[in-house]
Formats: structure tokens, sequence, C-alpha cells
């Protein structure tokens, strides 16, 4: 089973369909807000997510992840969501640095 939960939108949870995609881009077509300020091109850290549970069924950190991480701008614990792809079943937190002022979040 592919699913992600998102523990702070009330632990809503979406299941990917079809080829495998950005995590980004299964939020969105499921109608889920999600910051993402360079469109998803790897190149801002804005649709930054917070693993809770689940990191090995997520595909490996990109080269643009893994810069992020070597200046420290994203923990071992965050992912892109725009370069991350579930393979499995996964847990993800909106950081509140990122929080959409139009949404309504959860603890
Ligand atoms: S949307 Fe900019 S890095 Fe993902």
């Amino acid at each position: 089973m592919v699913k992600i939960v998102i523990e702070n939108l009330a632990q809503k949870e979406v299941f990917p369909e079809g080829r495998v995609n950005s995590v980004l881009s299964v939020l969105h077509s499921n109608y889920i807000d999600w910051m993402h300020a360079c469109g998803g091109k790897g190149r801002c850290t804005t649709c930054k997510m917070i693993v809770i549970e689940g990191a090995e069924h997520l595909s490996p950190p990109s080269e643009a992840e893994l810069n992020y991480r070597k200046r420290d701008e994203l923990a071992t614990n965050e992912r892109l969501a725009c370069q991350t792809s579930v393979l499995g079943v996964c847990k993800i937190r909106v950081p509140e640095e990122t929080k959409l002022p139009h949404m309504t979040y959860t603890n």
C-alpha cells in the first residue's frame, strides 16, 4: 500500500495513484495546498516536509536535497516534497514556517 498521512492536517490520508509521482504532485492532485515557491524545481525549500514515520519508504534524497543538507537548510528528518516520491506508507507534517494562512492545521 502507498499512502501519505499528513499529521497536522487532521491526519489526512492521501493515496497516490498511477505512476510514481512527487509527494508535491500527489498533494496537489488531492487538492491539498502546499507551499512551492520555485514551482517544484528544487530551487527553494518552501515545499519542505517533516517526515514523522516511513522515511524508508521515500525515494533517496535528490542532489538538490543533499546540497541543502550540506548547507544546513534541510534537516535529516526533512525532505523536499517536490523532490521525493513515496513508495510505501509515510507520515509527514507541514513545518511551522511554511504553513499557509488560509489552511487550518491541527496538532
Ligand atoms: S518547490 Fe521549491 S524546492 Fe520544492
